[in-house]
C-alpha cells in the first residue's frame, strides 16, 4: 500500500535525482586566495566562517588591507570552501609515516601554514567559542608535531559577535592564546569585534570603527 506520505518522499526524492548535480559537477568556489606577493612578512589569513562578504571576512580584509600597504605577502584561505575534518586521532602522523591520512583541504594548507611566518585567525563567535571549522584547522596541526613540538609562528585573532559585553570573547580569547603558546608564543594581535548584526537580519553590519581599527592592525604588524 502506498501512503500519502510516502508519494510525498518519493516525489522529492526523483525531484532531487533529476535537479542535483554531482559534486564533482557543483564545485565549491576557490578556497586559496594569493592577495599580494611582496618583501615582508608571509601571513597566512583563515577565513572561517561560513558566508564570504559577512562581518568576519570584512573585518578579515580591512586587516589584509593593512599588510597589503606595508607590502606584506598575503594568501587568505576560505575554510568554509573546503571539506575540513577535525582529527581523527588514528596516530598515523606520530607514526614513521608521518604524514596525516585524511585527504580534504587541510592537504592544501600544510605547505601555506608550513611557509608563513604569521597564522591570522578570523572566526564569528559561535556559541561563545571559534568555528568548528577553524577548531578542526587547529586539531590537524598534530600530523606536523613532532614529540608534541610545533612550529613558531606569529599569531593574530580576528573576531565578530552579535553581543558586545565585558565577558563576550572571553572563552575564545583564552583558548587563543593557548594556542598561541604552543606556537611558540608569539601573539601579535588580537581584535574582537562585537556588536555586529547577524544572519538574524537581512543585511549583516559590522561598524566601520571596526574595519579602522582591524585596518591599523594590519599596518602595525
Ligand atoms: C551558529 C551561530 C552561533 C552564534 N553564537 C553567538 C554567540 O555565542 N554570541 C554572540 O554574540 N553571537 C553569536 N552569533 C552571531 C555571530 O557571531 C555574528 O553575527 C557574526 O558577526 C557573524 O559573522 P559573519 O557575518 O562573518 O558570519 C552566532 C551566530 C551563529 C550563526
Amino acid at each position: 500500500m502506498i501512503t500519502t506520505g510516502s508519494i510525498l518522499l518519493g516525489s522529492a526524492v526523483i525531484h532531487r535525482y533529476l535537479n542535483d548535480k554531482e559534486p564533482a559537477d557543483n564545485p565549491l568556489p576557490p578556497a586559496v586566495e594569493k592577495i599580494h606577493r611582496g618583501n615582508g612578512k608571509k601571513v597566512l589569513v583563515l577565513m572561517s566562517a561560513g558566508t564570504r562578504l559577512g562581518n568576519t571576512d570584512r573585518l578579515a580584509d580591512a586587516y589584509i588591507k593593512g599588510l597589503v600597504e606595508r607590502d606584506h605577502s598575503v594568501t587568505k584561505v576560505y575554510l568554509g570552501s573546503m571539506r575540513l575534518e577535525g582529527c581523527r586521532g588514528c596516530g598515523a602522523c606520530q607514526r614513521p609515516a608521518r604524514r596525516c591520512v585524511v585527504q580534504d583541504g587541510m592537504q592544501d594548507i600544510y605547505p601555506l601554514f608550513t611557509e608563513c611566518d604569521t597564522i591570522v585567525m578570523a572566526s564569528p563567535l559561535y556559541f561563545w567559542t571559534i568555528t568548528a571549522r577553524l577548531k578542526a584547522f587547529i586539531e590537524r596541526l598534530y600530523a606536523i608535531s613532532v614529540d608534541d613540538k610545533y612550529p613558531s609562528k606569529d599569531t593574530v585573532l580576528l573576531m565578530t559577535a552579535g553581543d558586545d559585553k565585558e565577558t563576550t570573547f572571553e572563552h575564545p580569547v583564552q583558548y587563543f592564546r593557548v594556542i598561541s603558546q604552543v606556537l611558540g608564543g608569539n601573539e601579535k594581535g588580537i581584535y574582537c569585534a562585537g556588536g555586529c548584526t547577524g544572519c538574524e537580519k537581512t543585511a549583516r553590519n559590522i561598524d566601520k570603527k571596526h574595519l579602522n581599527n582591524a585596518y591599523q592592525m594590519g599596518l602595525e604588524l
